[in-house]
């Protein structure tokens, strides 16, 4: 099995970036505990961080080619970004909406999401631990299916 966990903009920052908000874990170091987790569970995992729309874009679609599914955070994109919302449609595996912050509890502009309506499901508020439930919940869900 394999997955491609794909990070939005400003999540290179991770770790010195409203530590408050988002914890002080590096991007580094959280794409690093879930590629042991993945391996645990049987799943290779690659992981991308763009700043860019086009790159998230061309990230989702190469993972047509390759990949069984997607953890995604798509950072401020996820509330303005129909391109990713039909990037997301079209490459045609099941993608789970991840974010470390519980965007419920924030700015009211948090509180919706493209992207939220075209994925299998989502998980919030659980710093870099929605990546990892994220990631179990996709790894299930596409067993699930290929024992179908
Ligand atoms: C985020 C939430 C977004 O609203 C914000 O723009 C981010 C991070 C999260 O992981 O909590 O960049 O996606």
């Amino acid at each position: 099995m394999k997955i491609l966990v794909l990070h939005g903009p400003n999540l290179n920052l991770l770790g010195t970036r409203e530590p408050e908000i988002y914890g002080s874990m590096m991007l580094g170091d959280i794409n690093t505990k879930l590629i042991e987790l993945g391996k645990e569970s049987g799943a290779e995992l690659k992981c991308f961080q763009s700043n860019h729309e086009g790159a998230l874009i061309d990230a989702l679609q190469d993972a047509r080619t390759w990949a069984d599914g997607v953890v995604f955070n798509p950072g401020g994109y996820t509330h303005s970004s129909i391109a990713l919302r039909d990037a997301v449609i079209a490459c045609g595996i099941p993608v789970v909406e991840a974010h470390l912050s519980n965007v419920y509890a924030r700015e009211e502009f948090r509180q919706s999401s493209m992207i939220s309506a075209v994925c299998i499901g989502k998980i919030v508020g659980f710093g870099w631990r929605s990546y990892e439930w994220g990631l179990k919940a996709l790894i299930d869900v596409i067993r699930d299916k290929s024992a179908e």
